[in-house]
């Protein structure tokens, strides 16, 4: 698959078939490619934990918040939870600023398009209970949760669609969910040609 298709295909998730197991080494295989990206001053920041085990992802869950635009829906429901995630931390004691986030987007979006290939599906998730997230992980006070990627094998729908009059997502009487994207000419601010 191209990557521009790739890249279309790679959406945010909310409903996973929770009964699909997902071996960790799929997961360890993607952290190493983790390894390879671009990091500011090379300083490579970033630590993961990865999770496939039912206990620990049971754990995980409730520290999560899911689609804030849809007010009437608490998060995927038992049987359509993530299988697996994969959490971003900040080793402070590497580097504490600003670029540590730029290298976490290009971790994230490294971690999106490795499931889109594997045909799996992720949500990158920044609303987190991290106070009780890092209880759960008993992490020492260097290392701090930016992300939690859920992944698993997608159940929900999704379109993409043209804005109107807002870019928030929501979902049809079916539970089809739509994600309105920019025109290209609302990101393209100037051509020299
Ligand atoms: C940095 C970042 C943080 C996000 N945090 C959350 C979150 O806390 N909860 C959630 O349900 N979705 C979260 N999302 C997913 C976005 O809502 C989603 O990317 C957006 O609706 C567009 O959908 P798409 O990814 O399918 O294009 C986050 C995405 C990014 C890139």
């Amino acid at each position: 698959m191209f990557l521009s298709e790739l890249i279309k295909k790679s959406r945010c998730h909310r409903k996973f078939y929770q009964s699909f197991d997902i071996d960790y080494g799929i997961l360890w295989d993607i952290v190493i490619s983790l390894r390879y990206i671009s990091s500011a001053k090379n300083l490579q920041p970033l630590k993961y934990i990865i999770s496939t085990d039912r206990e620990k992802n049971r754990e995980i869950f409730p520290t999560l918040k899911w689609a804030g635009y849809l007010k009437d829906w608490d998060g995927p429901q038992e049987g359509e939870k993530p299988s697996a995630y994969i959490v971003i931390l900040k080793d402070s004691d590497i580097a504490d600023d600003a670029f540590v986030l730029t290298d976490a987007g290009i971790a994230i979006q490294t971690i999106m398009l490795s499931l889109s290939e594997l045909e799996l599906g992720g949500c990158t998730i920044a609303a987190i209970d991290k106070k009780k997230l890092s209880k759960v992980f008993s992490l020492p006070d260097n290392l701090e949760i930016l992300y939690v990627m859920a992944v698993g094998k997608p159940k929900d729908r999704i379109t993409i669609t043209e804005v109107n009059d807002s870019i928030k997502y929501f979902r049809d009487g079916y539970g089809n969910h739509y994600v309105p994207k920019r025109a290209i000419e609302d990101l393209l601010y100037r051509i020299y040609r």
